[in-house]
């Protein structure tokens, strides 16, 4: 190595001369400028227009000391500037100084990259002897038998021999062992590969993501170790099933926090393999099996109505319009006129069904498709209404919260940020008017027409700004009652005696705002018909709707829950974009 060095610093020397040679052939016949005052060594390039600043600056620039140096000096104060002059010997003795000292630093440079340079190879070169070598080693697998589990089932299957199928989460090369993190959506599990396994090809080239089999006998951790569920697989043979790329293509290339957000948005296929992204769709399939279940306790069944449909529910504005054979057809809004049109034949009634809106608003609760949660109750009143959606969430949510797997998954969702507080009960009432009080009360403004703030007035419909500061300046859950017929549904009804506000709802979640909006439904038929005029409606799409009036009407009323706003409230998610498997806004309609 010190030969390979010191003929490396030959070279550059000799490099160096060579070039001092061919400048100083022209310094005698082109000076090099150097003005004290005003010259720069830095962005100079010695004529008169653009001077050096020191007579080192020079001698650097050519590399050389024989240049010939024309000097300005600074001007004494009161003086004009001087003429240019030679430099003097004891200013080109210092110069030569300076040069040297640059002179040696390019030399160490050129040995410092030559050295990395050879041991860079060296280290290749043996890698890659390591790795040849390490394809002549062949695992043979154990005869003895091997019980195939899920990574769930690890902890009762502990001291036996089983066989996992998993993704390779995490992995870690130490002390000449192999550390991997296994991951089969059930769970996660910590193998430990030594000896001749960690020594094989497919070992040492093991990456992220890829996916293997393994055998081996899991044993519980001594104390002061950490792994999943405190264990640890030994493994006593391993093959790879797929191997996942390395390099540019590897997978932390592609998903890592630093991501910009459209191009996670384009990976949601990997992002979902992520503990946080899981999770979340983990404690979503919990909830939803405990809206079931709560279902179940509360006497209503589950329906599923269709997603294609002809009439509109909440407003022309954010329906999703596509051809049916020739007609004109929707998205659906929401389930709920079919939900009604069920009471007769089934008793109260709901459905976890996708809902579609053609949102103009780009915010962080609104997605183009989303998972509403829809129930609808028979020969009930308003005050049933609530106390029955009240039911149905504390119901639900501590069931999740019951379950020690989902508890943990909670508590790993909201990190350092705190913890899930369940909503004590009961919720609080606010009657609009109330609000917009409040609001004025304690100076949460509204747009006003051109843009200019101004206070609240009755009939506004609450933006969702001021809605959010009011829920959380209150901090719990709150059912906002009795709005306005006007910025409601057409099928709302009216509060008997104050017929210009409607018996409708809206439950506010701190951080979130509105999670479900219902309300007791129009059950006389002229007064129906009479709505949808009122709306501009076509009646005649709506028979089926209508007759609901006709053949045995009842009181009845219904409600509207967003799952992944649910989801945003109990994880302390940012967005409900993160609460949807492949979540659908404004202009993102893929993965
Ligand atoms: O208040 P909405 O529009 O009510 C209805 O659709 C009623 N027809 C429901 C019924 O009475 N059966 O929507 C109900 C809930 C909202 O409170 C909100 O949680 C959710 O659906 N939601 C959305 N979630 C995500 N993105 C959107 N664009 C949403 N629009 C409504």
């Amino acid at each position: 190595m010190a030969e390979l060095l010191s003929k490396a610093k030959d070279q550059v020397v000799e490099a160096l001369s060579q070039a001092t040679a061919a400048v100083s052939l022209g310094a005698t016949s082109d000076a090099l400028y150097v003005d004290e005052a005003t010259g720069d060594d830095k962005t100079g390039d010695g004529t008169q227009a653009k001077p050096f600043k020191t007579v080192g600056g020079a001698f650097i620039s050519r590399l050389s000391d024989t240049v010939n140096v024309l000097v300005r000096q600074a001007p004494a104060e009161g003086q004009t500037e001087g003429d240019w002059l030679a430099a003097s010997a004891s200013a080109k003795k210092k110069a030569t100084k300076v040069l040297q000292t640059h002179k040696n630093k390019l030399v160490k440079q050129e040995e410092a990259r030559k050295r990395d340079e050879a041991e860079g190879e060296a280290r290749r070169a043996a890698e890659l002897k390591r790795l040849e070598e390490a394809k002549a080693i062949v695992l043979e697998e154990p005869k003895e038998d091997a019980t195939k589990i899920k990574i769930r089932q690890a902890v009762e299957h502990r001291g036996k021999r089983v066989r996992v199928f998993a993704w390779v989460h995490r992995l870690r090369q130490q002390g000449g062992m192999t550390f991997v993190v296994l991951r089969d959506g059930t769970g996660y599990l910590q193998c430990v590969l030594s000896g001749r396994l960690s020594q094989t090809y497919d070992a040492l080239t093991l990456t992220l993501e890829s996916t293997i089999q393994i055998t081996g006998v899991i044993n519980q951790l001594p104390e002061g170790k950490t792994a999943p569920d405190n264990h640890e697989l030994t493994a006593d043979w391993f093959a790879v099933v797929g191997k996942a790329p390395g390099g540019e293509e590897a997978f932390l290339n592609k998903v890592n926090e630093e991501a910009d957000p459209s191009l996670l948005a384009d990976s949601r296929h990997l992002v979902i393999r992520g503990e946080h992204a899981s999770a979340v769709l983990k404690v979503r399939a919990a909830l939803l099996s405990s809206f079931r279940e709560s279902y179940a306790n509360l006497g209503l069944l589950e329906v599923t109505p269709p997603c294609m449909v002809q009439t509109q529910v909440e407003g022309g504005a954010t329906l999703f319009a596509f051809d049916y054979y020739g007609e004109q057809a929707y998205l659906t809004q929401s389930s709920q006129l079919y939900l009604e049109t069920c009471l007769p034949s089934l008793g109260d009634v709901f459905c976890v069904q996708e809902s579609f809106r053609a949102e103009k608003s780009h915010t962080r609760r609104h997605l183009s498709e989303y998972t509403h949660i829809e129930g609808e109750l028979a020969f009930i009143d308003f005050n049933d209404l609530l106390n029955h959606i009240e039911e149905l969430i504390c119901q639900t949510i501590d069931r999740v919260l019951a379950d020690p797997k989902m508890k943990e998954l909670i508590d790993f969702l909201w990190g350092d940020k705190g913890r899930f507080e369940p909503p004590t009960r009961p919720f609080m009432r606010m009657d609009y008017r109330d609000a917009i009080k409040w609001l004025n009360e304690h100076g949460i403004t509204r747009p006003g027409e051109d843009g200019v703030e101004g206070e609240h007035v009755v009939g506004d419909d609450i933006a969702e700004a001021a809605e959010r500061k009011m829920t959380d300046m209150i901090g719990r859950p709150i059912f906002l009652i009795n709005f306005p017929r006007e910025i409601k549904s057409f099928y709302m009804s009216r509060i008997p005696g104050d017929e210009g506000y409607t018996e409708s709802v809206d439950l506010l979640m701190p951080n979130v705002g509105e999670i479900v909006g219902g309300s007791m439904r129009m059950n006389d038929h002229d007064e129906l018909l009479e709505a949808y005029k009122r709306e501009g409606i076509s009646p005649e799409p709506y028979y089926w709707y209508t007759d609901q009036r006709k053949y045995g009407t009842s009181p009845h009323g219904g409600y509207g829950l967003g799952l992944e706003r649910l989801l945003a409230w109990l994880l302390n998610r940012y967005t409900v974009r993160e609460c949807s498997l492949y979540p659908r806004w404004t202009g993102r309609c893929t993965p």
